[in-house]
């Protein structure tokens, strides 16, 4: 499903990552492991173009993600999920729970999809109004 081939990148022309390779067939889940600093992050930002790789490959389903822009790979199905507890803080319970939607155009999915986040979650039901950044760290 997602093909990395000898991937190269990193900063300032300075590679943090020197020809990774690795597949992730449909239905697995895949762990990066390494060390901090070993090359985690930058390895998943140079898959989603946040950086651009000075070498090596990413296809996915059969398809070059080369130029691809990082927006167009949320609307293909792939997306970072941020470290740490990041939140718009600023923004309602629930409305933090549909950016993570804004891609998706059939309201009824969405429906479907948020009562099925309050399901396993009901404490995000019932804040659901209130201000993210008020929120406790678990809830
Ligand atoms: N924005 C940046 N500018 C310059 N160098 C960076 C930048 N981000 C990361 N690096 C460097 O690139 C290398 C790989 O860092 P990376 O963030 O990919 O590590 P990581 O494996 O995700 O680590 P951690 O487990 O700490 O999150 C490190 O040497 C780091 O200092
Ligand atoms: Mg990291």
């Amino acid at each position: 499903m997602l093909t990395v081939k000898d991937l190269v990148a990193g900063y300032s022309n300075m590679p943090a990552i020197h020809g990774i390779s690795f597949e992730v067939k449909q239905g697995q889940i895949v762990a990066l492991l390494g060390s901090n600093g070993a090359g985690k992050t930058t390895t998943l930002r140079a898959i989603t173009n946040v950086i651009r790789p000075d070498s090596g490959s990413v296809t996915y389903k059969g398809k070059s993600l080369a130029g691809v822009p990082s927006y167009k790979m949320v609307e293909l199905g792939i997306s970072m999920i941020p470290e740490g507890r990041h939140l718009f803080p600023k923004m309602s319970v629930l409305d933090n729970l549909m950016m993570g939607a804004y891609s998706v155009k059939d309201k009824s999915l969405i429906q479907e999809k948020l009562e099925t986040v309050y399901e396993i979650f009901p404490r995000l039901a019932e804040r659901k109004r209130q201000l993210a950044g008020t929120m406790s760290g678990g809830e």
